[in-house]
Formats: structure tokens, sequence, C-alpha cells
């Protein structure tokens, strides 16, 4: 049988031809669409979530203050934001208000239970004023501070605001050392290499705490063990709270993307669990675990081994309590910070010997502080810088009014 010529294809051969290459082509289209979205499902599941991630502030400053008053406003709480924070809670809020700028304790990110007198918020609070200063004084800008503006307590349905910060321009700009740091300080709870501070680094470091604060300082390797098994049994104090330990518990994080997807909170490797609580903290640090005795056990070990590992301790205390004490303290430990960073020196803030009041005296006592109130224990030493923590951004946490 021999091949029919074929025949060029027509309108006259009918609608069925002309329909039936329409729909190959769409369901090739629809195919072909179909496979890309499945290819693309896992970033446009990650598109969704970013959409409602909170935006994280990067860790770095501009130059020189922005000329408009907003943007200026703006890089200050920029500045301000990268201080440190109990638990990476970050219980700060900034009203700018034509020219005035409001520091603000947010009661939403304190932990009432495991800090109910807000020692330790408003010194993260203090850090926070501390940067904003540094950066105003760097980039030229004479600030000036009133502390507690409308009292110590907070009125019924507002918050309590901390300070009230103006500037005006200066005849020079001062602190452009610690304004390096701000983007380089680190706490740091690595295992330090027991290297000890240099004489020259150590009274560096002595010399940024002012008249308001005061720091003392132990180094030598047995008082620096006494003081690792104080933090041992600080820490078991602490922990034996499960109350506030389901308060605690909030903000701890599961891993580096957890912190990044909350913006805030802090992981156990950061807080320098290396041990079974670090491991298994999900699990060992819940309060209604069976596990938590192990926890708090291998919590308190770890603790304890860091602080030996330190080159040397500082405890910042306040010679007398004062209204606006704890808010200076934390000013005073940032400068300490700071001027850490800068000198290469690791720096690690512990609470638990604070926090625990029976521990606190002796903390004191320990460090020939007699009498003083103690705000937080500090080891120094020397490790590899750890990457940075997040923070929420500035549009998070600022609003902005002008008349
Ligand atoms: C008042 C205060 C108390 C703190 N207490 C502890 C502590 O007990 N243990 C600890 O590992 N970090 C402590 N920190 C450090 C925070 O965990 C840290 O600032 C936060 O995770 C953000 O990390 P960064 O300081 O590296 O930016 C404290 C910080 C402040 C301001």
């Amino acid at each position: 049988m021999g091949d029919r010529p074929r025949r060029p294809r027509s309108a006259a051969d009918g609608p069925e031809f002309a329909s039936l290459t329409l729909d190959r082509r769409r369901f090739l289209v629809l195919l072909g669409g179909a496979a890309a979205l499945r290819a693309l499902e896992p970033s446009l599941a990650w598109a969704k979530r970013a959409a409602t991630l909170p935006a994280l502030q990067p860790w770095s400053l501009p130059a020189a203050i922005p000329a408009h008053p907003i943007e200026a406003a703006r890089a200050l709480i920029g500045a301000a934001i990268l201080a440190p924070s109990y638990w990476n809670a970050q219980p700060w809020r900034f009203e700018v208000d034509t020219g005035e700028l409001r520091l603000l304790l947010d009661a939403q990110r304190t932990l009432p239970l495991d800090d109910p007198d807000q020692r330790f918020a408003q010194m993260s609070l203090g850090a926070a004023l501390e940067n904003l200063l540094v950066a105003a004084r760097a980039w030229g800008q004479q600030p000036s501070v009133r502390y507690l503006p409308w009292g110590t307590t907070s009125r019924p349905g507002s918050s309590l605001v901390v300070a009230s910060v103006t500037w005006q321009p200066g005849d020079r700009a001062r602190d452009r050392l610690l304004h390096s740091a701000l983007t380089d300080r680190r706490s740091n709870a690595r295992s330090y290499d027991g290297r000890a501070i240099t004489m020259p680094n150590r009274s560096q470091l002595l010399a940024q705490v002012g008249e308001e604060a005061r720091v003392h300082w132990l180094e030598d390797r047995s008082d620096v063990n006494a003081v690792a098994d104080l933090v041992h049994d600080a820490v078991r104090v602490v922990m034996s709270d499960r109350a506030a330990q389901a308060e605690r518990r909030a903000w701890l994080r599961g891993s580096d993307g957890d912190v990044r997807e909350h913006g805030d909170g802090i992981t156990s490797e950061r807080l320098g669990l290396g041990g079974p609580a670090g491991w298994l903290s999900g699990r060992a640090l819940h309060p209604q675990s069976r596990f938590y005795g192990w926890g708090t056990a291998s919590m308190a070990k770890d603790m304890r081994d860091l602080v030996r590992s330190s080159g040397a301790l500082a405890l910042l205390t306040l010679p007398a309590p004062s209204e606006a004490g704890w808010i200076v303290g934390g000013q005073a430990y940032e400068r300490f910070a700071l001027r850490a960073a800068t000198l290469g020196v690791a720096q690690q803030p512990l609470s638990a010997p604070v926090a625990s009041l029976q521990h606190r005296a002796i903390l004191a006592r320990r460090f020939h502080a007699d009498g003083e109130e103690p705000l937080l224990l500090v080891r120094l030493g020397h490790a590899k810088q750890p990457s940075p923590m997040p923070r929420r951004g500035v549009a998070l946490v600022s609003t902005y009014r002008t008349s």
C-alpha cells in the first residue's frame, strides 16, 4: 500500500481539530504551571511566612546623624535597640514627640514572677538609653536626659516612662570609641580560655563606670572558683521556682531560626548550656517535665564550669539604692560591655546570683562590697566572638508624633 500524500490542514477540517489544538496547548500550559507551582512551593510557603515575620534591625549604623529630625530620632533608636536585654526580651518602646524622645518600659515584655521588681528589665532599658546617648554624642550632639519624668509608677493603662531625651548640636563629637563598639558588642556565653585580663585592660574597664555605680573585681583563681560554686547554688535556687521558670521558658527558643522568626528570645546555646540542659532544653528545662530536676542540675553545673573558665569576674553594684538606680546601673553595665568589646575582651552578664536573695548578700561579701546593692555579676575572658542576636526593628518599637 502506497503512502497517500498529506493534505495541508485547513479551516475546512472543522471545529474539532481547532479546539483539540487549543486544548492541548492549554493543557500543556496548565501542566507547566502546575509543575512550576510545585517547584516553587517551598519558597512560596517561605514568602507567605516571611510576610508575617517581624522586621529585624540590621547590625549597622549610619556614619552621621540624619538631618531630618524624625530620621535622626530613628537613627538614635536604631542604636538603642542594639543594647543587651534580659532574655533578649527587648522590653522597650520609644515615643518621639516633637523633638523629645521618650523611652518606655513595655510591661508585656517583662517577667513579673522571675523579675518582680523589674530590676533586670530596667537595667536593660538603661543599657538601651546608654547606647542612644553614646550614638548622639559620637554624632556631635549634646543630649540631655530626664529620668523617670512622670514618676516611678506607671499610670493605669500607660507604661512607665523611664527617661526623656532631648538633644542639640554640640561643640564636638564625644564617645567615638564606645560608638565604634555598638555593633560589635556581644554577650559571650562560650567557655573562655582562662587567660587573665591584662592590667591596662582592667584599668580601662574600671574607668568606664562613673559615680552612680561601682565595679568590684576578682581574679584570684580560688576567688573565681568560690564564685563559680556560688553561681551553681544560685542557679539551683532560681530554677526551683517552677512558676517563674514557666515564664522564663516562654523566651527560650529552640534554634537560631526560631529567634529570627520571633525577633527576640534566646537559645540554650546562647545561655551557655552545653550539657544535657542544652541538648534537651525543650524538655529538660520545662518545669512540668519529669526531666526537670536533671535539667536544672545540668544547667547549674554548666554555669559553674563557665564561671571557672573566666579570666576575671566583675560585680557591678549601687553604693546605695536610688530611684533611678537600676536604669543608671544598666547604663554603667553597657559602658563596661562596650569598652570590653573595643579591647577584644569577652563578657557575659550573669543575673542568677543577684536574683536569688539569699545569694545576693553572699556575693557582695565575696567581692568585699558589703552593704552595697549588687546589680550584675559579669564574667570576663577570651573566646571567639558569637554572631549578633536578632532584634525587632525600629518600626516595631517606636511611634512618632509631629505637631
Ligand atoms: C540585665 C541583664 C541581665 C542579663 N542576664 C543574663 C544571664 O543571666 N545570663 C546570660 O547568659 N545572659 C544574660 N544577659 C544577656 C542577654 O541574654 C543578652 O543581652 C541577649 O540575649 C542579647 O544578646 P547580646 O547581648 O549578645 O546582644 C543579661 C542581659 C541584661 C541586660
